[in-house]
């Protein structure tokens, strides 16, 4: 079939059209309406192909940025996301606050979802992929590297990789300030 051929049976396609409508229905669930029950600081950004559920209980601090394809999912209920200031998710980054039960007998989708916060620190920079589950906290100054599976606290300034993601660096101190580039951090650091 030539591509003027294609072309035409695509337009002549009801579903064309209707698929059209589907995708302006999602994108208006997903993100249009969210995005008015954002709180959000001052010069926060975000691609617009992000998913935002129940945003009422998503806060994003100030110079935030959430790249393409990413995925903020807040309980239903209670389970709410804190961004910090300046924090940066790469694209693709998912952080969902709630979990579907898991006990045998009953689909799991059928179960009730248990929701836990989830609170990422001032200047934290999510690697393209990272996945961030219910009940995590990430410090102030953090690395998750890309693709990793962050299902425990990191301590502030802290570079975690891996599934689940491990501590596997340290950020440096600035050149002059003297100190053990290596050096961990109190885990007392971590915010609450
Ligand atoms: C986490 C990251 C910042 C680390 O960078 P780095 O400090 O230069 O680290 P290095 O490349 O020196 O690697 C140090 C060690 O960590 C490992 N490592 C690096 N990134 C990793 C990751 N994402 N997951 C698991 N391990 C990782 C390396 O294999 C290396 O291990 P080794 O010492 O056993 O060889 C970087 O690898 C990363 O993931 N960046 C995110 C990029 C991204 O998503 N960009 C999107 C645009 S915003």
């Amino acid at each position: 079939m030539s591509r003027a051929a294609a072309l035409l049976r695509s337009l002549l396609d009801i579903g064309t059209y209707l698929q059209g409508v589907r995708l302006a229905h999602f994108a208006s669930y997903s993100h249009v309406r969210q995005v008015r029950l954002l709180e959000r600081g001052e010069n926060v950004s975000f691609a617009p192909n992000v998913s935002f559920r129940n945003a009422q209980r998503i806060r994003i601090g100030d110079g935030s940025h959430i790249g393409e394809f990413s995925i903020v999912w807040a309980g239903n209920s209670t389970g709410c996301i804190t961004l910090g200031r300046k924090a940066l998710l790469a694209p693709n980054v998912t952080l969902t606050a709630s979990d579907y039960g898991i006990d045998r007998g009953t689909p799991i989708m059928d179960q009730a979802k248990v929701e836990r916060d989830i609170v990422i620190g001032d200047d934290v920079w999510l690697g393209a992929n990272a996945v961030v589950t219910a009940g995590v906290t990430i410090g102030d100054g953090a690395i998750v590297g890309a693709g990793a599976v962050v299902t425990r606290d990191v301590p502030p300034f802290a570079i975690v990789g891996g599934v689940p993601a491990k501590v596997i660096g340290w950020r440096p101190e600035p050149p002059g300030a003297g100190a053990d580039a290596t050096e961990p951090r109190e885990a007392s650091e971590v915010p609450a």
